[in-house]
């Protein structure tokens, strides 16, 4: 297994469009395995694979508390195909957008269907922390992120803060090869 690297806003990848996953061989199975190391090592409840580069429909979660209780969900293809009416509003963060947490509201509750690891169709109902992870997660295969729930002011200046950040870190990088290169 390997830890891989997540992309974080303004990323134009995590814009993409996520295309369905056609047979579940060894290669999607390693890359199961890895989207799971690389989210508990964040630590994270929920990874797409559009957050580490992939744009396949592949979504790993897990709510689990605890180290010891570990239950990890391998979600492939999924789909909501039912919501409730009743909304409930969580503190939501992302690990593409780093330290940065706002309360967003979705339905309380949604049944999903998915295959799973082995490739066999599943229903799951879910609530709760659950249903928004998952809700959150499947955002993310339509190169949504949970940012696009807030309103747009909200949403402008978190974009414009990261945007800043990554300008300023690859400013930083040309320097650093700037001082290397003046070293050699
Ligand atoms: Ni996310």
């Amino acid at each position: 297994m390997a830890l891989l690297p997540i992309l974080t806003l303004p990323d134009p990848r995590l814009r993409i469009v996520s295309k369905p996953v056609e047979s579940i061989d060894a290669e999607i199975q390693r890359l199961l395995d890895d989207m799971l190391e690389t989210m508990y090592e964040a630590p994270g409840v929920g990874l797409a694979a559009i957050q580490v580069g992939a744009p396949k429909r592949i979504v790993v979660i897990d709510t689990a508390k605890q180290e010891e209780d570990r239950s990890p969900l391998f979600l492939i293809n999924p789909e909501i195909i039912w919501a409730s009416e009743e909304l409930s509003t969580y503190n939501e963060g992302c690990l593409s957008v780093p330290e940065y947490y706002e309360d967003v509201q979705r339905p309380a509750r949604v049944r999903l269907r998915h295959r799973d690891r082995k490739g066999e169709l599943q229903e799951i109902d879910a609530e709760g922390l659950l249903a928004t992870v998952i809700q959150h997660e499947l955002d993310h295969l339509e190169g949504g992120l949970f940012i696009d729930h807030l309103s747009r002011l909200k949403r402008e200046r978190v974009v414009k803060k990261f945007t800043k950040a990554a300008r300023l870190e690859a400013a930083h990088r040309i320097a650093e090869q700037v001082t290397e290169d003046v070293d050699a």
